[in-house]
């Protein structure tokens, strides 16, 4: 949120949860940079929309061509997977680029508001496209939703993408129960979407990410659904790391698989999931664990002997051929090249 009278933007520590709730205040560059790098914010909305304000309070500091390129570039270095991130920054650059610099922080700064704003819109018409689906899946129980990593309100502001339609559902009197995977190596499952349900009170249960199978197999998932980080033009859908193994089970036991995102996270320019480059984050966050202990403060445990390598990639790419439909606030589509252009262009557009 950000805070006209303070100067500042107001964000969750999404590292501290669900320890304790800690507001932190991002005032300048280097301090939504670090926010985003650290993954105080993190979800690929949220980091489109954390990078437009930092561009925004970058200008209001020093409105120059000179800041606007190297904080665009500063911002946009710091993590790679994510498309909404570049996408927010060039949207806050065509903002400003044909006014002059005395007019760009003013300018900017709506520009991040309306960022924001559309992406929690985009998000309710998430909900709204995905509701059909899950009504269609109610029979006399509630309707079990595997969810993996963190795609709720967290991630992006209220609604959540995979989790916008589970809202809805719950509102409108479906029963639902979802199955969060806890999502190693950083726990956004267990940490965050539980968290994040738990105070909506949606039912829930936390699985290992290796109980899917077993749990599939059981028949106790009648869908899968995911956000994304970076959606291919060919339906290719890139999100948390883990994503592909489910996707791959569902195909197995013949279970709806779907993707949930804004228009925002898909790349027009990129034409396959291959392109896309891949998060590689440090060893430490598999070889140890991140706790929170009795007074919420974040410690960390090893797990292994000391010397131990790990490969650590933060992301992969579920191909389209296994994705049952994508949910975005255009509508539901085929995950097809021509299934996403039809949507193309109905959000009003910037893409
Ligand atoms: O590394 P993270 O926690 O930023 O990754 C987030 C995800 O993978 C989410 O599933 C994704 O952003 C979904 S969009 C709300």
């Amino acid at each position: 949120v950000y805070d006209a009278t303070a100067g500042c933007v107001r964000i969750i520590d999404q590292t501290r949860l669900p320890g304790r709730l800690v507001l932190a205040e991002l005032r300048a560059l280097p301090d939504f940079c670090r926010a985003i790098v650290d993954m105080q914010v993190r979800g690929a909305p949220l980091i489109g929309i954390a990078a437009a304000y930092g561009l925004a309070l970058a200008l209001r500091d020093s409105s120059t061509p000179q800041t606007l390129a190297m904080a665009a570039a500063q911002l946009n270095a710091t993590r790679p997977t994510a498309v909404n991130l570049s996408w927010a920054l060039q949207r806050v650059k065509h903002a400003v680029e044909d006014a002059s610099p005395p007019h760009w922080p003013a300018l900017a700064l709506a520009e991040a508001a309306a960022i924001a704003q559309e992406e929690i819109d985009a998000c309710r018409r998430i909900g709204e496209a995905g509701l059909p689906l899950l009504e269609s899946l109610a029979g006399r129980g509630p309707v079990n939703i595997l969810t993996h990593c963190n795609a709720g309100r967290l991630a992006t502001l209220e609604w959540g993408t995979a989790t916008a339609p589970i809202y809805l559902a719950h509102q409108r009197g479906v029963p639902v129960h979802v199955w969060v995977s806890e999502t190693r190596p950083r726990n956004q499952g267990v940490g965050l979407t539980a968290w994040e349900l738990q105070e909506a009170g949606i039912p829930y249960t936390v699985i290992a990410d290796n109980a899917a199978g077993a749990l599939m197999q059981a028949g106790r998932v009648h869908c899968v659904l995911v956000g994304s980080d970076r959606t291919a033009a060919n339906g290719d859908v890139c999100n948390k790391i883990g994503t592909y193994m489910k996707a791959v089970l569902a195909r197995e036991h013949r279970i709806p698989f779907y993707a949930a995102l804004p228009l925002s996270t898909v790349d027009w320019d990129c034409t396959d999931g291959g392109r896309i480059p891949i998060e590689e984050r440090a060893e430490s966050e598999v070889l140890a664990v991140s706790l929170c202990d009795g007074q919420g403060e974040a410690v960390s445990r090893p797990l292994s002997v000391a010397g131990a390598r790990a490969w650590n990639p933060a992301f992969d790419v579920t191909p389209a051929a296994l994705v049952t439909a994508i949910i975005t606030e255009a509508g539901v589509a085929p995950a097809t090249p021509e299934g996403l252009s039809r949507l193309r262009g109905r959000r009003g557009d910037h893409s």
